[in-house]
């Protein structure tokens, strides 16, 4: 196992009724900034419990921030802060939102000219940030219990992510009931988002680390038994409520330490979510599957272990039990209503052409645990996911 260095400070409040805690756990002399995106949260309820629970303290709102969040948008939060001395944010939404809120708390006192820079420089520049608090309504991403954000600039298809220890939220509140709501799109998304943060982190190859691969084999078991039941049950609380905790666990930093970690089918998605649009875990669904085929040698002994433990493939030679792996895992993509190949969002070679420049563009030209995910490589993976 490799030495590491865990920190993660969240205070996480689970279960139904919990945002009636916001009055408690936001300061009470706090001038708060609720932030939320399109607006389901108003009609949900989510916004009428928010705004019951926090009715003894001040509270002003800035609403639209978008999926895969923006920076022109996310600069006039920061504006709005700066004219009214906010001094508290509460993200009140999904993984868009609650990155969106990470960058504007950074950004709000950044002194070391354009905030862009944050992205750029993937958060070293980060020196202070505003504390913030997070109320949940999709569980995918991890971000209510991680140091990370994503945030595209929209002007010129950039999509890059930062991380800083001054980004954890202080607190964040999840409530499975207030997930019922969620369309079956964003269901399946966020199921496939966690699972691919999971392989992200335990598909490489072994590290003497028993432990990790164990938590990891759980969620993603989890994940596969209960993603289903959240599609076809939607208002099952105890689906609801351990999709959630898994979406959390899946990238909150528990299961990563000690290990070598891949992420290259994150940095490829980013690129195609920029250029085309395609949901977040759409491009993790269609990039996976096809990472894995064209990677299988220098990850055998892992996809050897999936196959086993996860899928219960035990028969059949090396080669056709790793394929019967990702098959499987695929068509656990497609159940959950997230297509696995490029064709299938309308999308051709030149879109191929298009990743593969943008990928050079932000010299992610050498991704993955060992490094050698090449834009050539990213190229193959990308032609076989046609
Ligand atoms: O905007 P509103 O109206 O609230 O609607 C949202 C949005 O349209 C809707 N929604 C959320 N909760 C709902 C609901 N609709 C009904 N009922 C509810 N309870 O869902 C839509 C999608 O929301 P969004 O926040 O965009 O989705 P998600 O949580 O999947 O976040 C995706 C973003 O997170 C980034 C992605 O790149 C993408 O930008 N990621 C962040 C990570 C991190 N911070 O660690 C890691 C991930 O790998 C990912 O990159
Ligand atoms: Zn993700």
């Amino acid at each position: 196992m490799h030495n590491f260095d865990f920190y993660n400070p969240t205070h996480i409040l689970f279960g139904q009724g919990q945002i009636a805690q916001l009055a408690k756990v936001v300061p009470a002399q706090a001038r708060v900034l609720m932030l939320y995106g399109g607006g389901s949260i108003k009609q949900n309820g989510v916004y009428d419990q928010v705004k019951q629970a926090l009715s003894g303290h001040t509270v002003r709102e800035f609403g639209g921030i978008e999926p895969n969040p923006s920076y022109e948008t996310l600069m006039r939060a920061v504006a709005l802060i700066k004219q009214e001395n906010v001094d508290f944010l509460l993200a009140v939404g999904g993984g868009s939102v609650i990155d969106g809120t990470k960058f504007i708390a950074a950004a709000a006192v950044f002194e070391d000219g354009d905030p862009w820079q944050i992205l750029e420089k993937g958060g070293k520049l980060v020196k202070a940030a505003l504390p913030f608090g997070s109320v949940l309504t999709l569980p995918a991403t991890g971000s209510e219990m991680n140091s990370a954000s994503v945030i595209t600039r929209s002007a010129t298809q950039d999509k890059l992510a930062f991380a800083s220890r001054l980004v954890y939220p202080k607190f964040s509140i999840l409530d499975p009931a207030v997930t019922y709501t969620l369309p079956a799109r964003q269901v399946g998304n966020g199921v496939v988002d966690a699972f691919v943060h999971v392989m992200e982190q335990y598909m490489t190859y072994p590290a003497d680390a028993p432990l990790q691969d164990r938590f990891a084999e759980g969620l993603l078991l989890t994940l596969i038994e209960e993603g289903p039941k959240a599609l076809a049950q939607p208002d099952n609380y105890a689906v609801r409520a351990n999709v959630m905790w898994s979406a959390t666990l899946a990238l909150n930093g528990l299961i990563g330490v000690g290990v070598p970690q891949d992420w290259a089918t994150h940095m490829v998605g980013h690129e195609l979510t920029a250029l085309y649009n395609l949901d977040h875990a759409q491009t993790l669904a269609v990039v996976l599957p096809s990472m894995l085929r064209v990677r299988k040698d220098s990850k055998r002994a892992k996809l050897l272990q999936f196959a086993e433990r996860v899928w219960n493939l035990r028969d059949g030679d090396e080669d056709s039990r790793i394929e019967a792996a990702i098959a499987r895992m695929q068509a656990f993509f497609e159940q959950m209503g997230v297509k696995t190949t490029l064709s299938g969002y309308g999308l051709d070679r030149g879109a191929v052409d298009a990743v593969v420049e943008a990928l050079i563009k932000h010299q992610l030209v050498q991704l993955g645990e060992h490094r050698d995910v090449t834009a050539e490589l990213s190229r193959t993976i990308l032609e076989q996911a046609l």
